[in-house]
């Protein structure tokens, strides 16, 4: 009985830890989502930059590059029937506004030996970009 005890004791206390971590990284998303919002993405502009993206992507047809709809909390190399490079596949990132971000600013930096070679070095179009791909679910 004594070790049970202390075993629920322990994983009590680890749960305890658990739920810390977990109340702090939702409050740094939250505090990233403000800061987002601040510097807002706006998808109607980014709808017009969109079309420098759609030399090789489009929203419902893969191209070069994959279909984007739903692109936004997908993982990254997901659409079954787009050929991608093995590095993206296997990279385990979900796009969401860092990672999308940190890949528009430069997709090697992101994703080593990823076949997108394509920035976007003004942050407010990265926002907006990002904004109106967020709409295309
Ligand atoms: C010159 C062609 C080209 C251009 C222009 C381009 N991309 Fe890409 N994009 C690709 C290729 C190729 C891939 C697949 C990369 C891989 O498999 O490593 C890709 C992948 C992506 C992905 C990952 C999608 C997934 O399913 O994981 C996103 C997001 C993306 N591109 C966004 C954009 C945006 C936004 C723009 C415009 C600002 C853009 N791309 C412009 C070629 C391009």
């Amino acid at each position: 009985m004594t070790t049970l005890d202390s075993t629920g004791q322990h994983l009590a206390r680890g749960a305890l830890t658990l739920i810390a971590l977990a109340a702090i990284s939702i409050t740094t998303a939250a505090q990233s989502a403000a800061a987002g919002a601040s510097a807002s993405g706006d998808a109607a502009k980014g709808k017009v930059l969109y079309q420098a993206c759609a030399a090789c992507h489009s929203i419902d047809e893969n191209d070069i590059g994959p279909k984007h709809r739903g692109v936004f909390g997908r993982r990254a190399g997901s659409i079954a029937d787009y050929n991608y490079s093995a590095a993206l596949k296997s990279s385990g990132i979900t796009w969401n506004d860092t990672t999308l971000d940190r890949w528009l600013v430069n997709p090697s930096a992101l994703v080593p030996g990823t076949k997108m070679f394509f920035k976007i070095d003004d942050a407010q179009a990265r926002a907006d970009l990002i904004a109106y791909l967020k709409e295309q679910r």
